[in-house]
Order: structure tokens, then C-alpha cells, then sequence
């Protein structure tokens, strides 16, 4: 039996015991979980509740430190948000046009989601406002937003190199644009539907492949159907009002992978992971694992509050290499250091491509991932957009660099269920951004984890 020692030091890191020399299995997977809420249904429901008129409820809200900089942002806007348990949280809305300039810069911390569709909803009020976050977010890239706002006529400056701060002046009034967005993102995609709300015209967007649409789910729950003209959103904002409702949160699919990946490689492993969301534009984990081989099977779908939800049961099996087909990858965007774990214990050969958004993440999750696997003994080869990945082997014990990225710190925490012998994760303090208890969580499941 493996067993894996998570340290809460601070230097925050987690060191993976392997005791049994040679042939390696962890122990089994089993049970129930529900992990925690959806990270960007989530972000979603404090935003749309702060903007919308009377009181929205939110239940199954994501305590993760990326959402509750979202939360800030929108007090130091003036914006009521009450939080009643744990997954509870009620915003008073304060509409369209009432929220209030922040006295200070707006620190979004590590989240990406939380920078990129604020600039698109503060790009068109009539206050100014800088937006910045911590070092990792500080080299993203967010030219990506901030050239289309220009084009809507907002002015927004960047630091050299088009990363953060930035800084919105108060906006003089915006204009429609019809955009083809060069990468397929929702975070742009759902920064310029939040700024075309207070656009003069009609805005379309076009995405070059589907994204995640929860923003569009859940603009239509608070009152407001956007249009669709095949892979154009249309937003016209003309009377345009949100109306208040209650979101019901699911479990977040990003975080159910890591035990999706884990019950499918340890042997013995039965696993039903409770109420999470699987909404078509976020299953890519779950169709890349099943033509891996794997045993997943989703049960008691239904729809909630929008959004499709169901029961997942994984169960142990045995999985081979396959050629990613690029069009899961924006599907899966945010599994890929999952999908790497289990294709370093799949038979044969993994290939990634089209997935250069990897190097713009948290982390340059391709490096990042590739390094640890080579550290474990894994031949893992990066590539300009992917990798390869020929598994089967064996994984062995090491020290990894997580890069301050909270998916690459719990995937390894993944791998060390099958590692021959130890494994030392370092800079993993960023967990809490969107899994504030794995650990617990994780030891519930059947992963020896243990904070020392
Ligand atoms: C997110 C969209 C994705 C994803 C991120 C959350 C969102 O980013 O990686 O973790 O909530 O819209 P991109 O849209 O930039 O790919």
C-alpha cells in the first residue's frame, strides 16, 4: 500500500510515501464524495447576483480562495454579500448600473477567471478601476481581453507585455462589436458578454470551437436568453434587466477528476462521485478517460437550476494510450494535468496537441507537467501545444515543482497512489484556490493523505 504525506509547511509541500518496495498498488478508491462547487458557476453567481435586481441565493458556492477574491472585488464595489454556512451565500444586487468605484485596486489573487470577466464588466462603467493579482496572474496574458474592449471603445492600459495590472478609465460609453475570438476561451468570451450588457448595439461573438457557457446558462436563469446563431452568441441589450434567483451550485467536474483518475488506477477502486456538473462543454475528461478505457458511467442525470448534473461512478480498468482528439481539448482544459497522470499509468502512447493554452495557465502546465513526469521516471516528451506521454511503466518516487498551480500539485498527489517510492510536491499553497479540502476530502476516498 502506498500512502501519501500532504505537508501544510510553509514552504507548502506535499511529500508522497510509497512502503512497499517494487510492485505498487495504493489503496483502493471507494465510497461516496461530493467535492466541492463549480469554480466558475461559482464566479458566475456573484457576479450576475451583484449586477441583478433583489436578492440572489446561491447554495453549493466554492469557498476557494479564486472565488472569494471574486467576492471582494464585489464588496469593495459596494455590493452586500452575506455568507450563511459554508455553501451559502446571498447577494443583495445593487443592478446595472449601481455598483460603486472601489476605493482601491481590486486584488483578484491567482484567478484568471475573476480578472478577465471583471475588465469586461467594469470596462463600461462610468467609475475607473485597476485590477491586478498575485505573481502568477501577473504573466498572463490579457491582450486577449483588453484588445477587443478597445475595439467596444474602453481604454484600458496593461504593464509591458499586455499582463496586469489593469487599469479601466471610467467609460464614456461602449459600442457593439462583431468579434471572431482567436482562441477558444470563455473567459473572453464571457468578459465581452459582460461588457456588451452596457454596449450601444448588438454584440456577436464567435468562439473557434465550444467553450464552457455557463455564463450564457445563467445570464437566461436571471431573466436575460442570449441569442445563438450557430457559434456566435448574440447579446442585445436593449431593455435589458436581471432579474434575481436562486443558483444551485454543483460539484466541480475539474475537481472530480483528480478521483476520476485515481479510481481508475488503483485497482479495486468503485467510486461514485455525487451531483456534479456535466454540462457538455466541460465532459472532455470523461469522454478522453473512456476511450482510454476507463470505467465511468453517469448516472441520474438531471438539470438543475440550468445546468445538467449527474452521479459518477468510476471503477478500476485497465487503460492504453490514445491520440487526443483536438476537439475534446477545450472540453478539458482545465484536466489536463489529470488526463497526464492517468496516460503516465495507460499502456502505450498518449498524444496531446492543439493544447498550447496549457502554457498560458496557472502555471506553463505542459512544462510543468512534463518536468515532473520526467522526474519520476515517465518518458514525457513536450511539445509546442501537447505531449507525449508512453506509459505503462512504471512511475517512480522524486521531487516535483508544482509552480505554485494547484491542479499539477494535486495530480501528483494522484500519481503518488502508484508510485514506486516517494514523491515531494513543492509550492502547493495554491490548493486552496479552488479545493479548500482536498486533504480531507481526499483521505475520505481511500488516498492516505496527511498534513504534518
Ligand atoms: C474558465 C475558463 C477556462 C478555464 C478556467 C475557468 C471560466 O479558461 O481554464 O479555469 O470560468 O470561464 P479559458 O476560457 O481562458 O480557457
Amino acid at each position: 500500500m502506498s500512502s501519501v504525506i500532504f505537508i501544510s509547511s510553509p514552504i507548502n509541500t506535499f511529500n508522497t510515501l510509497s512502503d512497499s518496495a517494487g510492485g505498487v498498488t495504493g489503496t483502493a478508491i471507494r465510497g461516496e464524495l461530493r467535492v466541492p462547487g463549480d469554480k466558475s458557476i461559482s464566479h458566475r453567481s456573484v457576479m450576475l447576483g451583484a449586477i441583478a435586481q433583489g436578492i440572489t441565493e446561491v447554495s453549493g458556492f466554492l469557498q476557494g480562495e479564486d472565488n472569494l477574491a471574486t467576492v471582494d472585488a464585489f464588496r469593495a464595489m459596494g455590493v452586500d454579500i452575506l455568507q450563511h454556512s459554508d455553501t451559502e451565500l446571498t447577494i443583495t444586487g445593487v443592478g446595472l448600473h449601481g455598483l460603486q468605484a472601489p476605493r482601491t485596486t481590486l486584488d483578484l489573487g491567482n484567478s484568471g477567471t475573476s480578472i478577465r470577466l471583471l475588465s469586461g464588466l467594469l470596462a463600461g462603467q462610468k467609475f475607473a478601476s485597476v485590477l491586478t493579482g498575485d505573481s502568477s496572474l501577473q504573466q498572463r496574458p490579457m491582450r486577449r481581453v483588453t484588445e477587443p474592449l478597445a475595439a467596444m471603445g474602453a481604454a484600458i492600459a496593461t504593464a509591458d507585455g499586455g499582463t496586469p495590472p489593469l487599469s479601466i478609465a471610467a467609460s464614456s460609453g461602449l459600442r457593439a462589436i462583431d468579434y471572431v475570438m482567436p482562441v477558444a476561451s470563455a473567459q473572453v468570451k464571457s468578459c465581452l458578454i459582460l461588457a456588451a450588457l452596457y454596449a450601444e448595439g448588438v454584440t456577436r461573438v464567435t468562439e473557434p470551437a465550444p467553450t464552457r457557457d455557463h455564463t450564457e446558462r445563467m445570464l437566461a436563469g436571471f431573466g436575460c436568453p442570449l441569442g445563438r446563431e450557430g457559434d456566435t452568441v448574440v447579446v442585445d441589450p436593449r431593455d435589458i434587466r436581471l432579474r434575481a434567483c436562486k443558483v444551485d451550485v454543483p460539484a466541480d467536474i475539474s475537481s472530480a477528476a483528480f478521483f476520476m483518475v485515481a479510481a481508475s488506477i488503483v485497482p479495486g477502486s468503485d467510486l461514485l462521485l455525487r451531483h456534479v456538473g456535466v454540462n457538455p462543454t466541460r465532459i472532455g475528461v470523461i469522454n478522453i478517460l473512456k476511450q482510454m478505457g476507463a470505467d465511468i458511467e453517469m448516472g441520474a442525470v438531471r438539470e438543475i437550476g440550468g445546468e445538467p448534473v449527474a452521479d459518477i461512478r468510476v471503477r478500476c480498468a485497465k487503460l492504453h494510450g490514445i491520440d487526443i482528439p483536438p476537439e475534446q481539448v477545450p472540453l478539458a482544459i482545465d484536466e489536463f494535468p489529470a488526463i497526464f497522470i492517468a496516460a503516465a499509468c495507460a499502456e502505450g502512447e498518449t498524444v496531446l496537441t492543439g493544447a498550447a493554452e496549457l502554457r498560458v495557465k496557472e502555471s506553463d502546465r505542459i512544462q510543468a507537467m512534463a518536468d515532473g513526469l520526467i522526474a519520476l521516471g515517465v518518458d514525457a516528451v513536450p511539445t509546442a501545444d501537447g505531449m507525449v506521454i508512453r506509459g505503462g511503466v512504471r512511475i517512480g518516487g522524486g521531487e516535483v515543482d508544482s509552480h505554485g498551480d494547484h491542479r499539477i500539485a494535486m495530480a501528483f498527489v494522484m500519481a503518488g497512489l502508484v508510485a514506486e517510492a516517494p514523491i515531494t510536491i513543492r509550492d502547493c499553497g495554491n490548493v486552496n484556490t479552488s479545493f479548500p479540502d482536498f486533504i480531507t476530502l481526499a483521505r475520505s476516498a481511500g488516498v492516505n493523505v496527511e498534513a504534518v
